[in-house]
């Protein structure tokens, strides 16, 4: 019997289904992943906002709530990125997933100890880049996603990358349901990832006064904004984007030392450390010192809205889709839902299915 609901995914990363719970900075920590990994999905711990340090105790407290496989997501540009690589290895995670900076020999040295490669990306030469160095899969994230993203949807990306890449694709940006989940796979993605989604269930650590602000959003709300580190990052529309989409230069640059200096209080950073990471979250690579000051903005702002429960004066990251959420399920129910509706599809098509999937 045929089975478009049990992929490669699912083989390869150990899930039940062919659902990956992305990483979120602050919001995708050890209580949401292993919510997802529990109810079947695969989760991705974001330790792209930890300290070096925090990331092994994170996953072990990922290993006290759930026995399945799990993924982590870290960036090379972050500081303690080379301890954060030795970490993973000897805690032989699942998956890794990473945004800027990786190369070759790190992708081979993952691969050795076991462990797989799936970056996400938002535009076919990104792919075809991590394709060259190794990895095993790739996230294609369209622009309806959420935080940093593309100009290029999902319904553009998604076949635009299927025809470049020969290792398995998931799709991202903008899923939220069964219908898409079928949809995806149908296109030819081994299934989807969320963002959103996941943020907006009862698992997720997120201050609920946070989550209510996001369920209140319309899809007009959700915008993308280049004020907070000089790329495209798509967020709930709220006093602090206002106030940031209307200042003048001068204003950006003192809101944002300010920010960087919360930031620095929070966290303990050196000032060293602070402008590694504010350089990080801008490009990786050259960076304007304009663009520098304006990513010592966004640490602070997002810990506001996600750890400090006040979304008026923090950021929200936030996908579209979020226009179209109006409650918090747990994640066994969302999976649940979602697996349901994905069958339901495939049998209105006449496609036979395996009843255990
Ligand atoms: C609040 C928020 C924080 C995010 N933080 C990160 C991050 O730290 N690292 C990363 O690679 N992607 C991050 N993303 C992007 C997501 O991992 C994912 O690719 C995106 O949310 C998918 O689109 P969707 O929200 O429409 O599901 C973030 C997204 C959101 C909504």
């Amino acid at each position: 019997m045929t089975n478009p609901l049990h992929t490669e995914l699912c083989d390869r990363l150990g899930s039940r289904y062919p659902i990956i719970q992305t990483a979120m900075g602050w919001v995708a920590r050890p209580e949401l992943v292993a919510g997802t990994c529990n109810a079947g999905g695969f989760g991705f711990l974001a330790a792209g906002v930890m300290r070096a340090d925090e990331v092994g105790p994170a996953i072990r407290r990922v290993r006290d709530m759930t026995d399945k496989p799990f993924g982590v997501n870290f960036h090379m540009f972050q500081p303690g990125a080379e301890q954060i690589v030795e970490t993973l290895i000897n805690e032989r995670v699942r998956a890794v997933s990473f945004g800027r900076g990786p190369n070759k020999d790190m992708v081979a040295r993952f691969r050795k100890a076991g462990i797989l490669c799936v970056p996400t990306v938002g535009a076919v030469r990104h792919a075809q880049k991590m394709v060259e160095l190794g990895v095993d899969m790739v996230v294609v994230q369209g622009s309806e996603g959420g935080g940093h993203t593309g100009a290029v949807a999902s319904n553009i990306l998604l076949p635009q990358v299927l025809d470049a890449v020969k290792v398995p694709v998931v799709a991202a940006g903008g899923y939220s349901d069964g219908r898409g989940l079928a949809a995806a796979i149908t296109v030819g993605a081994v299934g989807i990832a969320m963002g959103t989604r996941f943020l907006l269930t009862k698992d997720c650590p997120v201050p609920e006064v946070t989550k209510q602000q996001y369920l209140k959003a319309n899809v007009d709300d959700i915008i993308v904004t280049t004020k907070i580190d000089g790329l495209p990052q798509r967020v709930v529309r709220n006093k602090r984007i206002d106030a940031m989409e209307k200042a003048s230069t001068l204003g950006l640059i003192w809101q944002s030392i300010q920010s960087g200096l919360e930031f620095k209080k929070m966290s303990g950073a050196s000032y060293f450390d602070l402008i590694k990471s504010a350089k990080a979250m801008a490009h990786g690579g050259e960076t304007t010192v304009w663009q520098l000051l304006m990513s010592a903005n966004a640490p602070a702002l997002y810990q506001r809205a996600m750890l400090g429960g006040d979304p008026e004066s923090g950021l929200m990251g936030s996908g579209q889709v979020a226009g179209t959420i109006r409650e918090l399920p747990t994640c066994n129910e969302l999976i649940q839902r979602i697996m349901s509706e994905a069958r339901a599809r495939f049998t209105a098509l006449g496609v036979p299915l395996d009843a255990a999937v």
